[in-house]
């Protein structure tokens, strides 16, 4: 499970575009998501490659996906006491699948909060009625060369 290790958060993206394949691939990772009491209708996830559409997201959300060749939108229903943590799972996977398969990403909530603000881009989008976006995904291939911070000791851990 090296991924999980060597993941990274990226904010640099070269202009590659994703080949199908490996959206494919990232949208099976989405899929194989754990989902909270098999409530399939509280999640929903728009894949976005279209330039101009790209464009726009970026700027209603002050360039939160740092102009990535690829967004995933992960949208779960309003009120629905399990969609961010559904969300939040599945952007994992999608994360560690990505560096499985070359490519990078980043957890995004900041410009979320901006993107809710604009119902009209998230229907153009694919959103449906009754949703709100949850967590962003830029995804693409990294141009900087960083490395992974140590994480051993991120979080306090009892054992007992
Ligand atoms: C709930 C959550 C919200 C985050 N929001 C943002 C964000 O809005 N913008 C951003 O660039 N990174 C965001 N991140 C990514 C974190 O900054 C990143 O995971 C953290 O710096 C640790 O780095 P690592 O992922 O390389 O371990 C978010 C991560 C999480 C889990």
């Amino acid at each position: 499970m090296n991924a999980i290790f060597e993941r990274r958060a990226v904010r640099e993206y070269t202009d590659q575009k994703v080949d199908d394949e490996k959206i494919k691939k990232l949208i099976e990772a989405f899929q194989a998501a754990p989902c909270a009491l098999h409530q399939t209708d509280v999640m929903e996830l728009s894949v976005i490659t279209d330039p101009e559409l790209l464009q726009k997201l970026e700027e209603k959300t002050n360039n939160s996906c740092y102009n990535a060749p690829l967004v995933f939108m992960i949208n779960t229903k309003k009120d629905s006491q399990f969609g961010e943590r559904d969300a939040s799972v599945a952007a994992e996977n999608v994360m560690v699948e990505a560096f499985d398969l070359g490519l990078a990403s980043v957890y995004v909530m900041g410009g979320v909060i901006a993107l809710n603000k604009f119902p009209d881009l998230q229907k153009e989008l694919g959103m449906d009625d009754g949703f709100e976006t949850a967590v962003l995904l830029p995804i693409g291939y990294a141009a900087d060369n960083g490395q992974p911070e140590d994480r051993s000791n991120r979080y306090k851990v009892v054992r007992k």
